[in-house]
């Protein structure tokens, strides 16, 4: 098959990765890539904007099939684009996206098929929102409707937090059209889990779960990122859970989104809150987690390409996915001053011998060739992913190959997989 890769950041890297060890791959592209991805697949610059310049490229190139891997494409529509010009796309139509790209949206969702998920309500109307702020029980938390690319949710503790907040969003409009409208909910205590399944019109295949660090600091700590690391298996997460999240959720998602009569083929991240009363759903999302893709894809045995092409003929049901028992870290290294300012254009050395550490992937997000050089452009730079028997020997491998790349203008968390040992 000749496959083309959408996106440029560490998630699509793995995804690349994935596929290029597939038997089924014969061409590889990606648009528009990074540094790394170049390494593996053909890069190309097109303006995905200009939806019939992508059609094209993929008629040249004979392409089999489309992997989407950022949700603005989704939003855009680009599935049911390229699914009506005869292409195979891996990806949801621009409908079922909506469980992403509409927080109220994914509410109704969860509430008409009785999934667990916070309390809450929608707000349209500024003086309204802050009439029932003044007299809510706190913590509550108000998030933007649209996309707002992680940073639309604010978890206030107090009053005049919230006060500020909706200031932000309806009268400084911070988020734009995405603030419109908002919702506003309870408060949930418990851990996170990222958990993972391909979804199509007959059925779901659980690929697994990954548990991700969102601040920017150790100890949790700074504001909150696209994501500083990730792993799997945790203990947290037991047996009973697992069961739990299949009959609680999994199931009745599958019989929503038919009922619903969306077109959804690719795979549906749930954001989970464990509680002590059980998993609540906290968010949908139409794509692979960044970092959580790049720990689950370094696990899986089953032939990535195989999962894919029996997403696309709807007969997942009879699929079971099957992982290595391992246990995978990923630790990003991100820009100095991410998620706030930062520079770019700065060398990374030393990759070449990093790379040479066993049982280690570097996957680039932030990364292009400047003169034969590796350069960082963007936040988050590289995903180090280490596989090993456990947790701590899987820490121990990331960590000694930051330390091998020892790359001054950057910085990374210390804690990622602690909270599992
Ligand atoms: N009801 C809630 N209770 C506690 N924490 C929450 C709640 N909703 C969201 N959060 C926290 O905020 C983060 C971002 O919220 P989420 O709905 O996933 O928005 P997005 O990923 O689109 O920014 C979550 O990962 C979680 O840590
Ligand atoms: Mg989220």
């Amino acid at each position: 098959m000749n496959i083309l890769v959408l996106g440029s950041g560490a998630r699509e890297h793995s995804i690349c990765w994935a596929v290029k060890r597939s038997k089924k791959c014969k061409s590889l592209y990606c648009i528009p890539g990074n540094a790394g991805i170049s390494e593996i697949a053909i890069c190309k610059k097109i303006d995905l904007e200009k939806k019939n310049n992508l059609n094209k490229f993929c008629k040249d190139k004979n392409i089999d099939l489309v992997i989407i891997g950022p949700e603005k494409y989704l939003e855009n529509g680009l599935s049911d684009y390229l699914r009506s010009n005869d292409i195979n796309v891996f990806g949801p139509s621009k409908k079922a996206s909506r469980l992403e790209s509409s927080k109220s949206f994914a509410k109704r969702f969860l509430k008409k098929n009785y999934i667990n998920t916070a309390k809450y309500k929608e707000f349209k109307s500024y003086a309204i929102a802050m009439k029932y702020v003044s007299s809510a029980k706190y913590p509550i938390v108000i998030k933007a409707d649209g996309l707002a690319s992680g940073k639309g949710v604010i978890i206030c503790n107090k009053k005049k937090q919230a006060e500020e907040t909706l200031d932000l969003i309806f009268k400084q409009k911070k988020f734009g059209s995405a603030g419109n409208k908002i919702i506003i909910e309870e408060y949930l205590n418990g851990f996170e889990v990222s958990y993972f399944a391909f979804f199509d019109k007959n059925g779901y295949a659980k690929l697994g779960y990954a548990l991700d660090h969102k601040r920017a600091y150790d100890n949790d700590i700074g504001p909150n990122t696209g994501g500083m690391g990730a792993f799997c298996p945790s203990k947290l997460l037991t047996r009973k859970i697992e069961k739990e999240i299949e009959e609680k959720i999994l199931i009745p998602t599958f019989k929503g989104l038919k009922k619903e009569k969306f077109i959804y083929r690719g795979i549906l991240f749930f954001g989970l809150m464990i509680t002590d009363s059980g998993p609540f759903v906290i968010e949908y999302n139409v794509r692979f987690g960044d970092p959580e893709c790049q720990v689950l894809l370094r696990n899986l045995q089953t032939d990535f390409l195989k999962i894919i092409e029996l997403n696309l003929k709807d007969k997942l049901r009879n699929l079971r996915i099957r992982n290595d028992k391992k246990s995978v870290i990923c630790v990003v290294l991100a820009s100095k001053g991410y998620p706030g300012n930062f520079k770019k254009d700065k060398v990374l050395n030393n990759l070449s011998k990093a790379k040479c550490i066993k049982d280690v992937e570097i996957f680039h997000a932030g990364t292009l060739l400047r003169n034969n050089k590796i350069v960082s452009s963007g936040g988050r730079v590289l995903s180090i992913t280490a596989k090993a028997d456990s947790i701590s020997l899987a820490r121990k491998l990331a960590y000694k190959v930051l330390s091998i790349i020892a790359w001054k203008e950057g910085f990374y968390r210390k804690d990622i997989g602690q909270k599992n040992l």
